[in-house]
């Protein structure tokens, strides 16, 4: 067996770092985590993992880090992520999200780490008119958050032709609950997910859940997506840097989603049947930039990871968020 180099995760402070966090110690992988705490405060990073509070963009930080924790693969999570905040401040999109990558990615090469895997996006296919969405289909993202990803999936995709490095890009569709055992979940101060928010209006944190749109062209006119399990996304990051191990001349570019798509209505009706009762709901207007419509083919991640999901019920998604919610609510982390 080979050993086990630690693996550094930036932004492993926040949502879907921290289950990664989770899933690899679990997987027997030692852990370092970069995080600027921007979005996050390190509270969900367990107290026995070597935490660093600075950015990604931080070139000594990054190049003494490399070395001195003698980093063996990067899992980057570290980024910003609000579609709308990106339209209305882009610069802060092509900064933090690419050419904070690139700082990061110049230094991962000088210190010849072999191994990245990065959070990608669906937004990367802005609003595709054929489903469900292969890898191969056109990248032609509508907003500056989906431009700054597919920028650094391109920057990750010639690096590595000429330097001695794989990477996989997981393009994430809806992530959305949290750890079953409740060790961790979404604590960001400015998520706009719905599973959240739709939580959240059922633990009375909020009056209601607002509904953007049902005169979309979809079954019952509210947009769909293909909303995984947060674990089940932290178990594929695992068994994406275990295959860029066993393979390191080849990159991987994945779908992550279940292949199945579910409507606003459908997420909310099941909130109903978890909470046995009707959270209230106010129909409003479309949002600018939503696609009606977003649903992985998985078959490429199925195919080619050792990976199968354990989550995929969008009950259980909703009832470990609302666990979640009421963990938060009780005052259990600060
Ligand atoms: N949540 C989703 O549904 C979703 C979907 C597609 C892609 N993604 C991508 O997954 C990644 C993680 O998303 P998340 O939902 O966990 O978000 P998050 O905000 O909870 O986590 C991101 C973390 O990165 C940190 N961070 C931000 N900029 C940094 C920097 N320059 N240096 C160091 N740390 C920095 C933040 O403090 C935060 O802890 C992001 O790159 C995001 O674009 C998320």
């Amino acid at each position: 067996m080979t050993t086990k180099l630690p693996v550094l995760i930036t932004g492993g402070g926040g949502y879907i770092g921290s289950h990664a966090v989770l899933a690899l110690l679990d997987a027997g992988w030692p852990v370092v985590v970069l995080d600027d705490e921007s979005n996050s405060t390190g509270v969900l990073v367990p107290r026995d993992v070597p935490y660093i509070k600075g950015s990604i963009a931080d070139r000594p930080l990054v190049a003494s880090l490399l070395r001195d924790h003698g980093i063996g693969a990067i899992l980057h999570f570290a980024g910003s992520m609000l579609v709308a905040e990106s339209v209305t401040d882009p610069l802060k999109y092509y900064r933090n999200n690419t050419a904070a990558t690139l700082i990061l990615l110049e230094e991962a090469v000088a210190a010849g780490i072999p191994h990245i895997v990065f959070s990608s996006t669906a937004a990367i296919y802005g609003a595709p008119d054929r489903l469900p969405i292969e890898e191969g289909d056109p990248k032609l993202p509508i907003n500056p958050y989906g431009v700054s990803k597919w920028m650094t999936e391109q920057m990750l995709a010639d690096a590595a032709r000429v330097h001695d490095f794989n990477y996989a890009a997981l393009r994430y569709f809806n992530v959305a609950g949290a750890d079953p055992d409740l060790r961790a979940g979404q604590i960001g101060k400015t998520s706009t997910h719905i599973v959240k928010i739709a939580t959240e209006a059922a633990l009375g944190k909020r009056p209601h859940v607002d509904v953007f749109g049902t005169d979309y062209p979809t079954p019952d006119g509210s947009c769909v997506r293909d909303y995984i399990h947060v674990s089940d996304l932290a178990a594929a990051h695992v068994a994406a840097l275990e295959k860029l191990i066993e393979r390191p001349h080849e990159n991987l570019l994945l779908n992550c989603g279940y292949g199945k798509g579910l409507s606003v209505t459908q997420v909310l009706d099941a909130l109903d049947v978890v909470v046995q009762r009707k959270v209230p709901r106010v129909i409003g207007p479309r949002r600018p930039g939503d696609p009606p419509q977003l649903v992985a083919s998985n078959r490429a991640l199925v195919e080619t990871l050792d990976w199968t999901p354990a989550h995929a019920d969008i009950h259980q998604i909703i009832s470990d968020a609302l666990a979640w919610e009421r963990k938060l609510a009780d005052g259990i982390l600060t």
